[in-house]
């Protein structure tokens, strides 16, 4: 995805004729980017050759979950729906894991009825609402435990879960304790120890903070777990000059965790994979002169993409055609939503910007369609995928009358 004679290809398509052809707001995804992401993750860490989850929730697209299975990837999911949907698509059950606090018992029976990898276990009551349904079966589950290990990921926090206000996994005492409890059980076995901080996660220190706690567990409880899952989390750059992971430091780091407790090191990235495969793509409807100010009223809104509504998140905004003239007052990118939170990126110094202009909302791959909605009755943009010249459409069009 890149500028060629000042305009914006993804792979070898023109992208302003994109939203001729199809229109606009379309979500639109390079599969290069997606293979490279995925490739160059693996190499990061191929000392210890982790099992990788790719976390189903940050896009559940069936395409982008083929190409992800083609590549050798488990799936992590955290709902019946994704994993009846993983399974569809010929993930292995011994690579999927299952997370989440408010597993169903009709959930939970279903996953253990297709011997998945592991069920990250929440809470007590979850462990013992399995052991029943295993016991009904005649079967051992496989599970892990959830840590909530305290930690601050230096993150949103709207998207931090290892701290212990945050509703996510056990504490380090209640691990011991269900150790201690399960752990010569006929019906379960403890294989894991899981923990998940958060999410858009740009420092080393947080997950160096995780290998300590664990450790700290592993030698109180002397307990041999087969896996330790240290969940996804692994920030993208949004913005220049975004902090970065280092992830050369990270890989060493886990691997000598993995080699002095003799673990297989799981985990369960999404953003990682998918957040810079993909931009929306969008037309300027009007543009509003206000005081000091222009408001550029876009056609995407909050419902095509609520990630800066919902966490104040900053997703770079860049013309299709690139022109050199620059205008400095201040520019508001707004969607058409009555709302106003329905706002996108604030910015000085743009280009010389008319109605009728075409853009791309960028990196919003991960948390973008899939959590997009139908508010103000607005039907959901349509997903694309460029792979050099080809093009193909990878979801369907919600007409307008059917959602009417
Ligand atoms: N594993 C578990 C248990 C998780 O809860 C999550 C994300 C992941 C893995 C994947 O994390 P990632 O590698 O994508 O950071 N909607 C928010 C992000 C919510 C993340 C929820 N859990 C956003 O748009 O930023």
């Amino acid at each position: 995805m890149n500028y060629k004679n000042n305009n914006f290809y993804i792979e070898k398509i023109k992208a302003d004729n994109l939203i001729k052809k199809y229109g606009s707001p379309i979500y639109c995804y390079s599969n290069k980017r997606l293979v490279d992401n995925i490739i160059n993750f693996k190499n990061s860490f191929k000392s210890f050759n982790p099992l990788i989850c790719f976390s189903v929730k940050s896009n559940y697209n069936s395409t982008i979950l083929r190409i992800i299975k083609q590549h050798g990837l488990g799936a992590d999911v955290v709902s019946d729906g994704e994993l009846k949907k993983v399974l569809s698509l010929g993930f292995k059950p011994n690579r999927i894991v299952y997370s989440g606090v408010g597993k169903k018992f009709e959930e939970l029976k279903f996953a253990i009825s297709k011997n998945i990898l592991l069920i990250n276990v929440e809470s007590e009551s979850e462990l013992k609402n399995i052991k029943k349904i295993a016991e009904k079966f005649g079967k051992k589950v496989s599970v892990g435990l959830r840590l909530n290990p305290n930690i601050d990921a230096k993150t949103n926090t709207k998207i931090s879960t290892g701290r212990i206000q945050d509703k996510f996994g056990l504490n380090g005492n209640d691990i011991i304790k269900i150790l201690n409890k399960f752990k010569n059980s006929r019906n379960i076995k403890i294989k894991c120890l899981s923990v998940h901080i958060g999410s858009q996660i740009t420092q080393n220190k947080p997950y160096n903070n995780v290998l300590v706690a664990i450790n700290k567990i592993l030698s109180k409880s002397k307990y041999k777990f087969e896996y330790i899952d240290l969940g996804g989390g692994m920030g993208i750059s949004y913005v220049k000059n975004n902090k970065k992971l280092d992830y050369s430091k990270l890989s060493k780091n886990i691997y000598k965790f993995s080699k002095k407790n003799n673990c297989k090191i799981i985990f369960e990235p999404g953003r990682s994979i998918v957040g810079n495969t993909a931009v929306l793509l969008t037309k300027v409807i009007y543009i509003k002169n206000s005081s000091n100010k222009k408001f550029i009223i876009i056609d995407a809104g909050m419902n095509d993409l609520i990630r800066p509504a919902l966490y104040n998140a900053a997703h770079d905004i860049i013309p299709l055609i690139k022109k050199t003239s620059k205008n400095s007052c201040s520019h508001d990118f707004v969607g058409p939503i009555c709302e106003t939170s329905d706002r996108f990126l604030k910015t000085k110094n743009f280009q010389k910007i008319y109605e009728g202009d075409n853009l791309a909302i960028k990196d919003v791959g991960a948390y973008g369609i899939v959590l997009s909605s139908n508010y103000n009755l607005r039907p959901r943009p349509i997903e694309i995928i460029i792979k050099n010249s080809k093009i193909k459409k990878i979801s369907k069009k919600q007409r307008l009358n059917d959602i009417i």
